[in-house]
């Protein structure tokens, strides 16, 4: 429910996903008619996190929407490291397979950074290959993470240009934080990144035109921490239960929220922007294999 938020705040994210696929629909039917071929995503989980689960679930159907095809490996919470090596290798060296997705987390006998390091960078459609992340770092163009990837377009979208404004990053993963910065820093912001030890976070907080919540706990950013007029973006999805009943609330207390210029609501907000760009990012895969071949 968005109580107490004038609807004209909300930065609809489902709206401009669905822009987004529908562009990636037709361009997929076009290259289908043209060439015979459609980019595949093949997506990888391990073990049974049901978060995880959903989200691959919905990726496949997604993906499939768009007249891509999609790939599915589920294999059990015990996989070893090697035998998961393995299948990202035949997925690497797999000429219909145009992006690799490994979901995440993975369960603690396996090292992430060798699995996503093992994913061919030209299929690494998430962008968490260390050769994608330092092009990111470096203003080359590779694969940007979906997340991040998905919040600047819907800032751009809200705001236009972001030069100058000072955004306020909550959080340093590798999959938001950290490519959020690369990203706001390319647009010219002048940016902060805040985490578990900052110090004074409230006060910190106040200063962001831009405040971008990416801590996966429930409602932590309040009301008072967010300046009048600024920008919010929540990537938290976090499952509470409520008077009894199960919901998914954001980082930021939404309810508290009224004073902001925009926002955007958990759900409906970034979630169906990552996928959208998870897509994008497969068909630019695609389009590079296509590209290769005619060279
Ligand atoms: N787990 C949470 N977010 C993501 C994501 O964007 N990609 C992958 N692979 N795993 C995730």
């Amino acid at each position: 429910m968005t109580v107490g938020i004038q609807p004209s705040k909300l930065i609809d994210g489902k709206a401009v996903a669905n822009t987004l696929t529908t562009q990636i629909a037709a361009d997929v039917a076009a290259l289908r008619s043209a060439t015979g071929k459609v980019p595949g995503l093949a997506v990888i989980l391990v073990g049974e996190d049901p978060a995880s689960a959903v989200y691959v679930a919905y990726k496949h159907r997604q993906t499939l929407a768009v007249g891509m095809a999609s790939f599915e490996h589920k294999l059990p919470a015990d996989t070893n490291q090697d035998d998961l090596l393995s299948i990202v290798n035949e997925l690497n060296q797999d000429p219909s397979v145009h992006g690799i997705l490994v979901q995440l987390p993975l369960p603690s006998q396996i090292d992430p950074n060798m699995v996503l390091n093992a994913i061919d960078p030209t299929k690494d459609v998430d962008g968490f290959h260390v050769q994608n992340a330092g092009r990111l770092a470096t203003g080359q163009e590779g694969f940007v993470p979906c997340t991040p990837r998905g919040c600047l377009l819907l800032l751009k979208h809200r705001l236009g240009d972001l030069a100058g404004l000072h955004a306020i990053i909550v959080g340093r993963s590798n999959i938001v934080g950290k490519p959020m910065a690369q990203l706001l820093l390319a647009e010219n912001c002048t940016v902060t990144v805040a985490h578990s030890r900052t110090r004074e976070l409230p006060a910190l907080c106040r200063m962001a035109d831009i405040l971008v919540a990416a801590v996966g706990r429930a409602e932590m950013i309040r009301g008072d921490w967010i300046k009048p007029g600024a920008v919010v973006v929540d990537i938290g999805v976090n499952r509470v239960t409520q008077g009894g009943k199960p919901r998914l609330v954001g980082d930021v207390a939404f309810a508290e929220a009224a004073h902001v210029q925009a926002i955007t609501p958990v759900p409906g907000g970034v979630g169906p922007m990552t996928i959208a760009c998870l897509l994008a990012n497969t068909l630019s895969a695609f389009r590079h294999t296509l590209a290769a071949r005619n060279n």
